[in-house]
């Protein structure tokens, strides 16, 4: 299985770099750490590379994959046109959790964008892939780094569980900071539109837009045009192995009530709650996360993963507040309770 190799000191992040642009150089797949979710990258200019990425994951042919980058111009020589309002988002939002969709250039291989005419762009602020990315002087096409329809990895254990068998490297670069994928925006369309919520909210790329460039509203319903736009945005996705309810309860006997109701043995359920606390009722798992949106997102990934280790046949999650600050991860959420 997969080699994991350590970065926590300055040697050791060297060493890992050197050895991950050697096996990127080779046509080789790599698990690296980024600040959003782990990702599996491969040389984005090179078809047969990213083709072992579609093995690897079981990945469907019509779902392209982001191009990571590591400055603007190299952002540049991916995209045919680079529009005022790119120039204005990548300075506002780059390095960062942002994935811009653009016109793609005559060099990005069909394979990345699923042969559509757009390539999906992003400058990630984790310092290991930004260096191999600079150690290896080519954009890394990279999504997230499991099997295809489970949940994102935020640690390199979540990696080596899902793909351990199937890659040779993994680079631990330990926790994910964001803990969620990244924004993707489509800037290739007037008005342009947000094809996946993230942590940088609609509010926040309107405000670092130029004031005539409109966001489309349609990005919470999702058309059918959409979703064929963006394949990853199919309904099912981000799935636990568990089935997963999202429920909310005004105190514990209210909660307790609602799973007496579900005929599950307690110990086949797992809990996570962020404001009201069950505390009787011994269920597999009871965990807290704290009610804030930004070390939710950071933890709910994680959360998920131990649930099916735990064996859950049931995962409660505790429903979010509706405000904007979480509307990125309630949509995860409502995916994997789809
Ligand atoms: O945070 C992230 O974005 C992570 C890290 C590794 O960068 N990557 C990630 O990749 O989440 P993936 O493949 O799991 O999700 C990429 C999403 C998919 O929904 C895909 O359909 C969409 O971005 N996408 C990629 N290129 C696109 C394009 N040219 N047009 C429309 N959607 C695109
Ligand atoms: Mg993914």
């Amino acid at each position: 299985s997969a080699e994991i190799l350590p970065t926590h000191t300055a040697a050791l992040f060297q060493k890992a770099v050197k050895r991950a642009a050697e096996l990127l150089r080779a046509g080789e797949l790599v698990a690296l750490p980024t600040e959003t979710v782990y990702g599996l990258a491969a040389n984005a200019l090179d078809a047969a590379a990213v083709g072992r990425i579609f093995e690897a994951k079981g990945r469907p042919a019509h779902n392209p994959i982001i191009v990571h980058v590591a400055d603007i111009e190299m952002a540049r020589a991916c995209v045919s046109e680079w529009p005022v309002q790119a120039e204005k988002l990548a300075r506002a939002f780059w390095p960062g959790p942002l994935t811009l969709v653009l016109p793609r250039a005559e060099s990005i291989p069909d394979i990345v964008t699923a042969g559509g005419s757009t390539v999906g762009l992003r400058w990630p602020s984790h310092p290991f892939i930004q260096a191999v990315i600079r150690e290896c002087g080519f954009p890394l096409a990279a999504p997230s780094a499991n099997p295809s329809n489970q949940i994102s990895p935020t640690n390199a254990e979540h990696v080596s569980k899902g793909l351990g068998t199937r890659i040779k490297l993994i680079v631990d670069g330990g926790q994910s900071q964001v803990g969620i994928e990244s924004t993707v925006l489509d800037i290739s369309v007037s008005p342009a539109r947000v094809l996946r919520p993230g942590m940088i909210r609609e509010e926040a790329l309107q405000a670092a837009l130029p004031a005539e460039t409109v966001l489309s509203q349609t990005s919470k319903k999702g058309t059918k045009a959409e979703i064929i736009k963006s394949p990853g945005q199919l309904k099912k996705h981000y799935s636990p192995k568990a089935r997963l309810e999202i429920l909310s309860w005004e105190n514990e006997p209210d909660f307790l009530s609602q799973i007496a109701r579900r005929k599950i043995a307690a110990e086949k359920i797992q809990v996570i709650a962020h404001t009201v606390i069950p505390s009787a009722g011994r269920f597999g798992g009871v965990s807290v996360i704290p009610h804030d949106a930004e070390a939710f997102a950071r933890a709910i990934y994680a959360e998920l993963h131990r649930c099916d280790e735990a064996g859950a046949e049931l995962i409660i999650v505790e429903a979010l507040p509706e405000s904007s600050e979480w509307q990125a991860i309630a949509d995860r959420l409502k995916r994997a309770a789809t």
